[in-house]
């Protein structure tokens, strides 16, 4: 299977794409956690990349798209799922290009639909956990001990790009730049909406009944 989320920053795409790999076996390809691993490792792309993902601005496309073609070509015969890539229409168009040469297509978009304050307040109170990537929040999803990963027992982090001051300028990028990525895939015709501003439960719900019916093709 090969699917692509979209959505606004903290939309829940990392939180279902979690939950997708559980059920459908695909890997997530995820732009946001890949460019936070260069950083980590002080790669040369990590160092280009800081400025822009601790303002809220999107790294340039010829570097992510490059990426990403290689973390495509890196998945397992089982498929993916992507996650922030495609941000701009010329990265969408990058994409269309190389996966028409190796003639493979997408089989579905996913776009989560959730509210502008519904993100700050989702975003501001997220942690993290940098071993597994596990995503909680303070609030909506905690972890069973304060500031500890379930899953294993590592300190879990605030991203240094989720204040409120960076989460408004990532909304101001998402209507000018990558709001325009949904309506290229609309026109195409494959796009979903999913109201994503309920339950996690209920929403994960609401995507797998789109992507079970891929199963059974
Ligand atoms: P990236 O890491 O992709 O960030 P993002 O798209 O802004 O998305 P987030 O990870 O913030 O949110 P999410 O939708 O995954 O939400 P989550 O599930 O965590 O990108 C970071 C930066 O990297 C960019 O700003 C840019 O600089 C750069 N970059 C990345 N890709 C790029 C590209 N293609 N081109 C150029 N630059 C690129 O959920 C958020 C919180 O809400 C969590 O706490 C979660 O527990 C909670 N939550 C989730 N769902 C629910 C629910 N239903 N109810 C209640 N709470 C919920």
């Amino acid at each position: 299977m090969r699917i692509m989320i979209l959505g606004a920053p903290g939309a829940g795409k990392g939180t279902h794409c979690k939950r997708i790999v559980e059920r459908y076996g695909v890997t997530h390809l995820s732009s946001g956690d890949i460019l936070r691993r260069e950083r980590a490792e002080g790669s040369e792309l990590g160092r280009k990349a800081q400025s822009y993902m601790d303002s809220g601005a999107l790294v340039p496309d010829e570097l992510i798209v490059e990426m990403m073609s290689k973390a495509i070509g890196n998945a397992g015969d089982a498929g993916y799922v992507l996650d922030g890539f495609p941000r701009t229409v010329h990265q969408a168009e990058a994409l269309g290009a190389s996966l028409a040469e190796n003639q493979n297509g997408l089989d579905t978009v996913i776009n989560l639909k959730v509210d502008d304050d519904l993100v700050v307040e989702r975003i501001t109170g997220r942690r993290s956990c940098p071993k597994c990537g596990a995503v909680y929040h303070v609030k909506n999803m905690p972890p069973k001990e304060e500031g500890i990963c379930d899953h294993d027992g590592a300190a879990l982090v605030h991203r240094p790009d989720d204040t409120e001051d960076v989460v408004r300028n990532r909304l101001s990028t998402y209507y000018e730049q990558t709001k325009p990525v949904v309506d290229y895939y609309k026109a195409k015709g494959t796009v979903h909406d999913i109201d994503g501003n309920g339950d996690p439960d209920d929403v994960a719900a609401l995507i797998f009944d789109k992507l079970d019916v891929l199963t059974r093709k």
